[in-house]
């Protein structure tokens, strides 16, 4: 069963051109109609609503991958910045709201970039990142979109003297499946130079209960987000959904080393969506999936960043929470 589609893969190239919304209610119709198994993108999360549950998930105690992401940051930072030629430009993937990236600004202690690249699809989180690193780089250039657009503009407004670093940080790899976390590193090295550098934050295996509760934690908060990816159908696309005839819904495929976040159907319930072009009806029980969150061992991350054509350079482990910061090279 393929996965639900991401914002930088390829998608319905009319819909792209017409603009984001009608790319959003494409992907809306294309997820819905899937079969066995209904999907919608996780990349739609993230409008300023989802972006804030974001970063509320990240303050619950069930999910600690986010503070292993900026302790291994605050800690290991200086020897990041210890390797870095300057003039350094650095992009970052995905930058929510600057708070990680503040630690690692911080910690890089006088290896200052000339330039820092937010990457984010939430102009809100842009604005508050901007906030997060006042004082800690150059010129602060935020850019609204999706990953791959917005390195690729990043890439092309670098100077030729510029070493580039590319941030990916808090374990967002995981939400693409194996071979796409290859193909999207593989694409990230296309658009760098060689001796330009990746710092990847990966979440590792654990023991399912634990990896449960943190994308079921007890307040609720894990569930809102997932429900929010209806709440803004219905906002942005004139959709009539009923969030109260769905659950959240966290399952762990041990075959795959994946946890899968779902919207279950509590009852029979119709799914209109105008703008999108869907009259569905799910019956009691039927499931829309919204996300992956794949867990990988050290080793699976040097090896997936070499058949990318990154060489390993460094890595550090937390020792609370099994998360991987890995420094890679381009080769
Ligand atoms: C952004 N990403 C790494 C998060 C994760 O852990 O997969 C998104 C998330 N989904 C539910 N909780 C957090």
């Amino acid at each position: 069963m393929s996965m639900p589609d991401f914002a930088w893969s390829k998608t319905d190239a009319q819909a792209a051109a017409a603009g984001p919304r009608a790319r959003f209610a494409a992907a809306v119709r294309a997820g819905l109609s899937r079969r066995p198994q209904r999907t919608l993108p996780p990349q739609y999360f993230y409008d300023d609503l989802g972006s804030a549950l974001f970063e509320a998930i990240t303050h619950t105690p069930e999910y600690g991958l986010g503070r292993a992401d900026e302790r291994l940051l605050r800690l290991h930072g200086g020897e990041v910045g210890a390797r870095l030629r300057l003039p350094l430009a650095i992009a970052e993937l995905g930058s929510g709201n600057g708070r990680k990236t503040r630690q690692l600004l911080a910690a890089m202690d006088g290896r200052r970039a000339a330039r820092y690249c937010p990457i984010d699809g939430s102009a809100a989180a842009l604005a508050r990142c901007r906030e997060a690193v006042a004082g800690l780089a150059g010129a602060v250039v935020p850019i609204e979109a999706g990953y791959l657009e917005g390195l690729q503009t990043a890439a092309a407004a670098r100077r030729e003297a510029e070493t580039m670093l590319v941030l990916f940080l808090g374990g967002s790899i995981g939400n693409l499946d194996r071979r796409a976390a290859v193909e999207m590193l593989a694409e990230m090295r296309r658009l760098l130079r060689a001796g330009d550098w990746l710092l990847l934050g990966v979440d590792l295996e654990r023991r399912p209960e634990r990896l449960l509760a943190a994308y079921d934690d007890a307040a609720g908060v894990t569930a809102a987000f997932n429900l929010n990816l209806l709440a803004r159908i219905n906002r942005e696309l004139g959709g009539r959904i009923p969030l109260r005839a769905f659950s959240h819904v966290a399952r762990y495929h041990a075959g795959e080393r994946r946890v899968e976040m779902h919207l279950e159907a509590r009852e029979a319930v119709e799914v209109v969506v105008e703008a999108a072009g869907v009259h569905d009806r799910l019956q009691a029980g039927e499931t829309i999936w919204t996300e992956s969150s794949y867990k990988y061992n050290r080793e699976e991350v040097r090896g997936m960043a070499e058949a990318a054509g990154f060489a390993c350079e460094a890595q550090w482990l937390d020792g609370e929470w099994p998360f991987a910061e890995t420094l890679l090279r381009a080769e």
